[in-house]
């Protein structure tokens, strides 16, 4: 979502602080900031190219803080973009996440005449600090937040104080890096690797005071806590295009080195196992787990929901999948032999990160797959796996999608050999999970005949997928993606369901993408694409190698492999993200940004 970032150190401050920010431009894109004491703050609306353009060519100052903004409190103008300042326009303030209680706040601060221009909550929050400055930044920050109920990641500076960064955490992250010539604050640690890899997160309720050469962490309630940096011990790459147009280009066809990394080192081909390091210490437990919930949002939620189909059929355990919005709602009924296992790319999410804290809070043992190392999920979770995807820089996941699944056929594998699957079916999951980058080349290599019918999908404004069983989520994942990055209204439902009410829509307007690979539900598919063709929509299905039945129904096909049925999604998933992204290209938008979106959404 909206990132944050903040040095004070020996350099010049405010080409240091654009380069940052166009690191973590991803997460949120709005609008942007910065603030420097020697050279006053300087907003723009929309990308952090405008925000440049507006530089001084004199540049001053060797600390600052700066923001990309993604609205959650008033539109996305310059008034409303970080930072915000107090009544003496002294105090700067950025900050990700929500402060809940901000009209209660804003109401006592009117009262004492402190007048309020942006509509965001977080210039109440500059405002009350402000109100408390009584000589010392961080004294006026520690005071201000026990009055504050919300979330917030937050660093704050003030013009008299130049050599003080002051930085919190509650729900939202904050990262410190210590540097060679400064010091550093961000939201994500890849904006620090430029800079060094000496890092310390903060926990909730932490604040920090950063100067070029010292730090001190404290808790909001007011405890000196001894916390020493850690070393990052990931390569995290900085991520180009390389030569691709589009990060979403270059992150699908990514595809097979993503299977690779994600299977490295963790199949066991003699014994048809698998070997998850994250996972040892808890195996035995998962596998006399009597059920399973699974949470994650939006496309994790739909890995999570093949994870499903993956772990009930081929390794006898009983799974329920979760929205990470509804399940802290909810009411749950926890017993010693369930677990919860959150499912997030970049493991920031704040939706499966509070799932993840109910499910401590109900005792129960609390599992990861997540993609970004560090990350507050990945912390927080007893045990996990790493995605090994790579950072994924286009807003709509795809890479880590399929990564996703590789994961779950992975766990499938684990635990399914201790609960009785056969030494003959792990080796046929082996072989078909070390196979596969080559079969994924083979599906990538069909992208020319998806650019053309992606041409005609352009031309309408509905679709309609469906899949069945292990296809029906990647059915809403495909339409997911059509709709982000397309913005053509697209929906999906399992294949038997069309009949029960959305079949009324279908038309020759309306053009239904159909997943009908040669598996056990393949003759229920066929006969809903029956139905669809008796209402004269028009179908572009994807099917077995070889299938000549749906080829005589369907208006369009794509013949792709068959490989192991827990393996089939992954087949199945590629062509449906690269069909979204030739129609978003086609249509002339950006899709590694689509409107209203944001990478990773740590607010609720
Ligand atoms: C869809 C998409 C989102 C994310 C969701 C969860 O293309 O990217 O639906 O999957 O916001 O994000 P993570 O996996 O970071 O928790």
């Amino acid at each position: 979502m909206c990132g944050i970032f903040g040095y004070v150190g020996n350099r010049t401050a405010a080409p240091l602080l654009i380069e940052a920010l166009r690191t973590l431009e991803y997460r949120g894109y709005d609008s942007a900031g910065i603030y420097v004491p020697q050279m006053g703050v300087i907003k723009a609306a929309g990308p952090i190219d405008n925000l440049a353009a507006k530089m001084p060519l004199e540049l001053a100052g060797t600390s600052g803080i700066a923001h990309t903004r993604w609205a959650t409190h008033g539109a996305p103008t310059e008034i409303n973009a970080h930072p915000h300042s107090d009544m003496s326009g002294n105090i700067w303030i950025v900050h990700n996440g929500i402060i809940e209680n901000y009209r209660e706040i804003k109401e006592g601060l009117v009262m004492q005449g402190i007048r309020l221009v942006s509509e965001t909550d977080t210039e109440v929050l500059a405002k009350l600090i402000g109100s408390l400055y009584r000589g010392s930044i961080a004294e006026a920050v520690h005071d201000a937040l026990k009055h504050v109920r919300g979330t917030y990641g937050l660093a704050v500076m003030h013009e008299k104080e130049p050599g003080i960064l002051v930085a919190a955490r509650m729900g939202s992250p904050i990262v410190l890096g210590f540097g060679t010539d400064g010091n550093y604050i961000s939201s994500d640690p890849a904006a620090l690797l430029t800079h060094t890899k000496d890092v310390l997160f903060l926990e909730d309720g932490e604040l920090a005071v950063v100067t070029k050469d010292s730090y001190e962490v404290r808790t909001i309630a007011g405890k000196v806590l001894t916390k020493q940096p850690e070393t990052l011990a990931h390569d995290f790459e900085i991520v180009k295009k390389q030569g691709y147009a589009h990060f979403m280009e270059k992150e699908i066809f990514e595809a097979p080195e993503v299977i690779e990394n994600t299977i490295r080192g963790r199949l066991l081909p003699e014994k048809g196992r698998a070997k998850l390091g994250g996972l040892e210490s808890v195996v035995q437990e998962i596998a006399t787990l009597h059920r399973l919930q699974i949470v994650g949002c939006g496309s994790a939620y739909y890995a999570g929901q093949v994870g499903r189909y993956m772990l009930e059929e081929f390794a006898g355990l009983p799974v329920e999948v979760e929205l990470g919005s509804e399940y802290r709602y909810k009411k749950n009924y926890p017993d010693k032999k369930s677990a919860l296992l959150a499912v997030s790319q970049s493991g920031e999410t704040a939706d499966t990160l509070a799932s993840v804290r109910e499910g401590k809070r109900l005792g129960l043992r609390t599992l990861g797959i997540i993609n970004a190392v560090g990350s507050t999920i990945a912390r927080e979770t007893d045990a996990g796996v790493y995605n090994h995807a790579g950072p994924e820089v286009a807003v709509a996941s795809t890479k880590a999608f399929i990564s996703q699944l590789t994961v779950f056929a992975l766990i499938t594998l684990l635990i399914g050999r201790e609960r009785g699957m056969k030494e003959s079916e792990g080796k046929d999951i082996v072989v078909g999970l070390k196979t596969l980058p080559e079969t994924l080349r083979e599906v990538l290599a069909l992208a020319p005949k998806l650019k053309e019918w992606a041409k005609e999908i352009a031309t309408y404004d509905d679709a309609i997928f469906i899949g069945r069983k292990f296809h029906a989520p990647i059915a809403y994942e495909g339409a997911l993606k059509l709709k982000e990055v397309t913005y053509i209204h697209a929906e999906a439902y399992a294949g038997g369901e069309l009949k029960h009410g959305p079949i009324a829509l279908l038309g020759e307007h309306f053009p239904v993408i159909a997943l009908a690979p040669n598996d056990d539900v393949y003759e229920k598919m066929v006969s809903n694409i029956e139905e669809v063709k008796a209402r004269q929509a028009p179908v572009y299905a994807f099917v077995t190698k070889g299938d000549v039945n749906v080829a005589a129904i369907a208006k369009r096909v794509i013949e792709l492999p068959k490989v192991h049925p827990l393996l089939q999604p992954i087949v199945s998933t590629v062509p449906l993200h690269l069909l979204a992204y030739y129609v978003g290209v086609e249509k002339g938008y950006n899709v590694d940004r689509p409107r209203n979106l944001a990478k990773s959404v740590t607010v609720e």
